[in-house]
């Protein structure tokens, strides 16, 4: 097999679907932080590390790998170390050892030259505080990166109109943040990173401080942008719900290390640990789990009669068709049949839902 996108002649091939590989990050807090990898400290819990040596280990040997395209969402409580994680992607923290690749770029190895660069032209930022430009208009803020980039204003703005459209603020270009709600400000800051067509968008939990619909309105805001404009992007939360609607993986997160990786049915389906089952106990299963997860194996007498569905079918989506049949689904996949739904298995997910008190 041939490939025509080799990045050097040293490259893993493969590497070429990936956007993003990051291999055993570390970042550690304190003095002497680099001492500590390698050592039976790394391995102690965090507050018995940081009364020993005074250090943090925010990020714990963590290696994962982000394909061309893809929502990458990574999922943790409050201190378990995300926002440090997508710093040191682009090194605004500097990690303490570990490798990290963009589109097989050495990022961790790269100049400041360069870096500037990456951060000005391939990767853009979401914060979920606006960080907006008090004093200049809409237009302007989502302009700014291709200010610093040395477009000219003519230009500039007009590239920055475009994007204002496309994310529904139409008619706002001359406003002030401050003449704008929470949700309307955070439109600006997506056009803002948009504006400057990155390849990778971090967003840092940008939607946590807007209101429930308002946070549902972005969330599918962010679903329609990935759609038309296939960006790969890295989303951090706390929110599971966020995580399991805005994720093609997700990648949970507990003091510093990976607890799993996986797609929104993987981890609901098969949970790696306590931890992880505890976290979507109350996740309505049919939501999340496609036919891939209910479907058994084809038996020769099985009719091939009824509704014909692939395996990534969402069950509430499947229910309906499969509940009406007479006859069992045939989950077929590229004109293959590679399972069976009867209504049991439809049944045993749904109606155990509605019997649990909400
Ligand atoms: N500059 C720093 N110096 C020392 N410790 C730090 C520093 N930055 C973060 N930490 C510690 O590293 C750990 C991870 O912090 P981080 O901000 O990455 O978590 P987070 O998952 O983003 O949390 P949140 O959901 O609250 O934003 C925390 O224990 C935090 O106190
Ligand atoms: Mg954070």
């Amino acid at each position: 097999m041939t490939h025509t996108v080799t990045t050097s002649p040293a490259a893993d091939t493969s590497h070429a679907s990936r956007a993003l590989t990051v291999e055993h990050l570390w970042k550690v807090f304190g003095p002497k932080a680099d001492k500590i990898i390698g050592t039976a400290d790394a391995d102690l819990p965090r507050p018995e590390l940081l009364d020993k040596t005074g250090c943090v280990a925010a990020v714990k040997d963590i290696s994962f790998e982000v394909a061309t395209g893809e929502i990458f969402v990574v999922m943790g409580l409050s201190g378990s170390g995300k926002s440090t994680l997508v710093r040191c992607l682009t090194r605004l923290i500097e990690p303490t050892a570990g490798t990290v690749t963009m589109d097989g770029r050495d990022i961790t190895h790269a100049s400041d030259g360069d870096l500037r660069d990456l951060r000005r032209n391939h990767v853009s930022m979401v914060f979920q505080h606006f960080g907006l430009l008090p004093h200049r208009q809409v237009i302007d803020n989502v302009a700014y990166g291709l200010e610093i980039r040395g477009v000219g204003k003519a230009e500039r703005r007009k590239k920055a109109g475009e994007i204002v459209d496309l994310v529904g603020l139409t008619g706002n270009e001359h406003s002030y943040p401050d003449q704008l709600s929470g949700g309307m400000q955070q439109r600006v800051g997506l056009a803002r990173a948009l504006a400057s067509d990155p390849t990778l968008l971090l967003f840092d939990e940008p939607f946590s401080a807007l209101d429930p619909l308002i946070r549902r309105d972005m969330q599918n805001e962010v679903i329609r942008l990935q759609g038309d404009l296939k960006k790969t992007m890295v989303f951090i939360t706390h929110d599971l719900a966020e995580a399991l609607k805005l994720g093609d993986r997700i990648l949970i997160m507990r003091d510093g290390e990976v607890v799993q990786v996986g797609t929104p049915a993987d981890v609901v389906a098969h949970p790696a640990n306590d931890y992880v089952r505890d976290f979507v106990s109350d996740v309505p299963r049919s939501h999340v789990l496609t036919l891939r997860y209910v479907m058994r194996d084809p038996r020769p007498d099985d009719s091939r009669e009824g509704p014909v569905m692939s395996s990534d079918t969402i069950v509430r989506q499947a229910a309906r068709a499969a509940l009406a049949s007479e006859h069992v689904v045939q989950v077929v996949d590229d004109g293959k049949l590679v399972g069976i739904v009867d209504d049991d298995a439809i049944l045993r997910i749904v109606v155990a839902e509605e019997s649990v008190p909400a």
